[in-house]
């Protein structure tokens, strides 16, 4: 049987002020499709499995999110975790609880905050890979063909043979610029998608090897899982928990690493250019959200909320975001700075 975890537990601190602490960019509807994008994930696996397989991790603070905008979903499909602890434990945890309901589980995990366009393409992807670890101790991920030297991403080298599902030759978790550059010019490299399909055996070996303090936390939770309440054994696991993500914890360490290419318009709106790349544009270039005049204003993004009138006269690409009580003004080109801003308006707090 095929099931799917849905992370949801990041910040996404580049997105500010939209995407905040208490009110992350997955749970905003952040292209203005009524849908937000952990909705619109939920959405994409229909289909794939029944609702009942879906389990979403995120932090115990999302638990009132997570219910309104998927009331679908029963308590025990929302795993929460008392602390953030990146998404090695988080996927170990749902693997774990999934592996114990059903031992030959085929699993695909999934990010709560990217958008795919092709819903259609990426359905056929994900079956192909469901298909690939269905009978094989594999771990596959989906490659993105890469467009620019992004130092965000995690890099996959694969052998280009005509298999669909390619062997890796290498990963690499968010290279430093040069190293982008290099990988780009080679030809052989795609981005990876943060979407992952494998069995939960495959995981657990895996998680054995490289990760071992970890898959001895979440294994004897399974053993002693009734005995105790699964509450207090994650509360006690997560305290004991290193924190680190899949992609350096196992993706760049394991053999066994395969890779199916995907083109499915896939972004994942890490940052306000992502966003407006993936956003419709008015005939000036400016992707709009809000109750606004424009004047002479090109290529920038103005997204401000619906009960403020707000009049711009003169801004070639900027962006100008206002939520919740913050309103950012800044060069697009300069959204990397964006981060220390969020650290300032911490220390403000
Ligand atoms: N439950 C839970 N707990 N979810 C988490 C946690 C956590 O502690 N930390 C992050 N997440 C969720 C985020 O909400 C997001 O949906 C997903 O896990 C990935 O985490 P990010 O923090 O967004 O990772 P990234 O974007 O820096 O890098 C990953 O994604 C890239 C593609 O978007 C890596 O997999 C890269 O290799 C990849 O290229
Ligand atoms: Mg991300």
């Amino acid at each position: 049987d095929t099931y799917v975890i849905i992370m949801a537990g990041g910040v996404g601190t580049r997105f500010w002020p939209f995407s905040r602490t208490d009110f992350p960019k997955q749970f905003h509807d952040v292209l203005g499709t009524g849908r937000t994008l952990l909705q619109q994930t939920v959405d994409r696996f229909d289909g794939v499995c029944p609702i009942e397989n879906i389990y979403i991790v995120t932090s115990q603070e999302y638990k009132e999110l997570i219910k309104q905008q998927i009331p679908e979903l029963t308590d025990d499909q929302i795993l929460l975790e008392p602390h953030r602890r990146n998404t090695a434990p988080c996927i170990a945890y749902a693997c774990y609880k999934i592996a114990a309901r059903n031992p030959n589980a085929n699993v695909v995990v999934a990010p709560a905050d990217h958008i795919i366009l092709k819903e259609e393409v990426f359905k056929d992807t994900i079956k192909v890979a469901l298909g690939a670890t269905r009978n094989e101790d594999i771990l596959i991920t989906l490659g993105i063909q890469p467009t620019r030297p992004d130092t965000g991403y995690g890099y996959i080298q694969y052998i280009p043979d005509k298999l669909t599902v390619k062997k890796v030759k290498s990963f690499t978790e968010k290279p430093h610029l040069e190293l982008a550059l290099q990988f780009l010019d080679s030809g052989d490299f795609v981005w990876n998608a943060g979407i992952f399909v494998w069995n939960v055996n495959a995981f657990k070996k895996a998680l054995a090897q490289f990760q071992p303090d970890i898959a001895e936390i979440f294994q004897g939770g399974v053993e002693h899982y009734y005995l105790d309440s699964e509450d207090s054994f994650i509360q006690r696991a997560y305290q004991h928990c290193g924190s680190i993500s899949i992609d350096n914890g196992i993706m760049e360490k394991a053999e066994n690493v395969h890779v199916v290419l995907a083109s499915f318009g896939w972004s994942d709106l890490g940052t306000w250019k992502s966003m407006y790349e993936v956003s419709e544009k008015d005939e000036n270039l400016n992707v709009t959200d809000g109750n606004m005049i424009l004047h002479n204003t090109t290529n920038s993004i103005i997204k401000t909320p619906k009960d403020k009138l707000v009049v711009v006269n003169g801004l070639d690409g900027f962006i100008v975001a206002e939520f919740d009580g913050v309103l950012l003004i800044c060069k697009k080109d300069d959204e990397q700075k964006v981060k220390e801003f969020v650290a300032q308006a911490k220390e403000l707090d």
